[in-house]
Formats: structure tokens, sequence, C-alpha cells
């Protein structure tokens, strides 16, 4: 399965071939600096690529929504990534991570003050971006969202190496941490479209519901992926005593003796004792459990477009829902 899933992505951006060309070439031009340092380090990430599955969600929201192509809704999908990567390199510095898109993260490279700084510079970048589409509305929602993602981001930080987190609040975390710019994508591509309001908040809720399928996956892939195919280090979660949702299902179904190795594991973090770690979590059911919350959130995405006119890029959309879940990095 994992040999198709290149095959997916491209078939999904196959609909908007013209479009990513031109994010690609907005990415180039956008982010020019004199300042030799804030182009190197924002070149090594971003060169690095990445799955640019953001920017592929505002387009074709976009065009979902009625948008001709070439609009303003490649801006939109830069400013996207913009802000998705500057979250990149605060959370690498956060989490302590040390891959990334498959390279050694900018924080292992130039440290941390350089991370946090260039991620600063791509977080303003985006919002000089988002002042020349001239739409307050999309200011608002943009505005709303990095608040909120910031605030999911120190919420998360509040619940290291805590055992108690509840699921509801571990749901909210990712809501914030990640749904909430892929919401917030998906928005600003229907009201720069022009879209009607029950067409922008079918969008949105799509891209809501994908973005915490899409967070729940990652978060599975954690415990279960490949190092070399995501690009980025597995078992970092647990290396930092992160309780993400395999670990908080299997701390409440797990034995009592599973349940004692579960909590030492969080509370101190650590690889020492993943073999068993990942043995209480299978054992439990806790990855199992994981996926069937993301299909869940899959299947809400693809009921949420219920009100969008047939498309080919409707269906592309559908199609997202599909790899957001099957996906391997
Ligand atoms: C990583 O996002 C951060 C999460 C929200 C899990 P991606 O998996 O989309 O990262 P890139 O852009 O492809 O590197
Ligand atoms: C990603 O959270 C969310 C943001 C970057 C805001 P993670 O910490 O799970 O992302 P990875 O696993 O480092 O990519
Ligand atoms: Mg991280
Ligand atoms: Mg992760």
């Amino acid at each position: 399965m994992a040999a198709e899933q290149p095959t997916l992505l491209e078939g999904i951006r196959s609909t908007v071939t013209a479009d990513l060309a031109a994010v690609d070439a907005a990415i180039r031009r956008e982010l020019a600096s004199d300042v030799v340092l804030v182009n190197q380090v924002s070149e090594y990430i971003i060169g690095a690529g990445g799955k640019r599955l953001r920017p592929l969600l505002v387009l074709l929201a976009a065009r979902a929504a009625g948008a001709p192509p070439l609009g303003p809704q490649v801006q939109a999908a830069v400013i996207i990534e913009f802000i998705h990567t500057a979250t990149l390199l605060h959370d690498d510095v956060v989490d302590g991570s040390r891959q990334r898109r498959g390279r050694d993260t900018a924080n292992e490279v130039w440290g941390n003050a350089t991370s946090v700084l260039v991620g600063d510079f791509l977080y303003s970048r985006a919002f000089q971006m988002m002042v020349r589409l001239k739409s307050l509305k999309v200011m608002e929602i943009m505005a709303d969202a990095t608040n909120a993602i910031a605030e999911g981001e120190v919420l998360q930080l509040m619940h290291v190496h805590d055992p108690e987190i509840s699921e509801s609040r571990y749901l909210d975390v990712i809501y914030r941490k990640t749904a909430r710019l892929f919401e917030a994508g998906a928005g600003i591509a229907a009201v720069l479209a022009g879209a009607p309001a029950r067409h922008e908040a079918a969008l949105a809720g799509y891209a809501r519901a994908l973005g915490n399928a899409f967070q729940l996956a990652d978060d599975w892939l954690d415990y279960r992926g490949s190092a070399t195919e995501r690009g980025k280090n597995v078992g970092d979660d647990l290396a930092e005593g992160k309780p993400t949702l395999p670990l908080i299902h299997a701390l409440r179904a797990g034995n009592t003796e599973q349940r004692l190795l579960l909590r030492r594991a969080i509370e101190t973090g650590g690889l020492e004792e993943l073999p068993a770690v990942l043995a209480a979590i299978e054992s439990a059911g806790g990855l199992e459990y994981t996926a069937g919350l993301a299909q869940r959130e899959a299947d809400q995405a693809l009921a949420a477009l219920e009100p969008l006119p047939e498309s080919v890029h409707l269906e592309a959309l559908r199609q997202l829902a599909g790899f957001a879940v099957s996906r391997s990095y």
C-alpha cells in the first residue's frame, strides 16, 4: 500500500498542476531577504519540500468553491505553508527534534536561537503577504487561527510528562495546534473565491476534520511509522514524554502492570523502555483506537462536503481525506 501512496497524492495534485507551479514560484519569490542567514535557513527547510499538503488543500478548496485557476488562492496557499513551516521551526526547538523532512533539523544545524528567529521571519512574511490580499475577513481568520495554534502548543507543553491528561483535552490540543490551520486555509480559500457562507462553512468543517484526522495519524505513525519514509524520527513523542492518544487509551484500557509502566514512561520520557511501551500500547489496543478515531474524523470530513457541487476538485478533496488516514509518511 505504501508504494501506491505517492500515486494517490500525485493524482490529487494533477487536478491543480498550474496552481501548484505558481505556488512554487511564489514561495521562491517571497523567501527573499537581504539577510544571508535568513535566506540560508528558510531555503534549507523549505527546499527540503515536505508534502505541501496544506497549500494543496487551499488550492483544492478554492477551486471546489468555484474559483478560476491562478487566482488569489495561490498567495493564500503560500501564506499557509509559510505559517506551517514557521510552526515547524518553533516546534522542533520545543520538542528537541533532530530530524525533519529527511534532514537534520534547523535547530540541530544552527541552534535554537536561529530557528526561533527564522520562524518569526516566516510568520511575519506570511502576514505581509496577507495584507496584500486586502481582505479583512482573511486577516481575521488568520489572526484567530495563529493565536489558537500558539495556545495549542502551550496547552500541549503544560501536559508534557502528564499521564493524567484526558482524551478530550488531547483532542482540544490537536484541534488547536494542527486542525485550526487546515480549517483557516480552507476558510480563506472560500472567502477569496467569493463562496456563499454555507460553502465556506462546509469547506472549513471539512478541513477541520481533515486536520484532526491528519494529526491522529501523525501520532499513530510516531509509534508505527518508518523514520526513512517520514523524514523525521519515530518515537519522538514518547522520548519527550508527550502523552498522545495511543498512550492515553492504553493507560485506561491496560492492566495494572501496563498502566504502571506507561505512567512511568510518560513521567520520565526517554526511549529505554520503547519495546515494552509499544507492546503495552499494542495489547491495550491504543493504536487501533487511534486509527479508528482518525477514520471517524476522515468520514466526518467527507460528510461535511455534502453542500458543495460535484467537481473534480471536490473529488480530489475526498481523496485527500483518504490519504490523510492511509498515509505512511
Ligand atoms: C507535520 O506536518 C506537523 C504536523 C501537524 C503533524 P506535515 O506532516 O504536513 O509536515 P511536512 O510539511 O510534510 O514536512
Ligand atoms: C505538530 O505537532 C504541530 C505543530 C507544528 C504546530 P508534532 O510535534 O506532533 O509534529 P511533528 O511530529 O514534530 O512533526
Ligand atoms: Mg514536534
Ligand atoms: Mg508528531
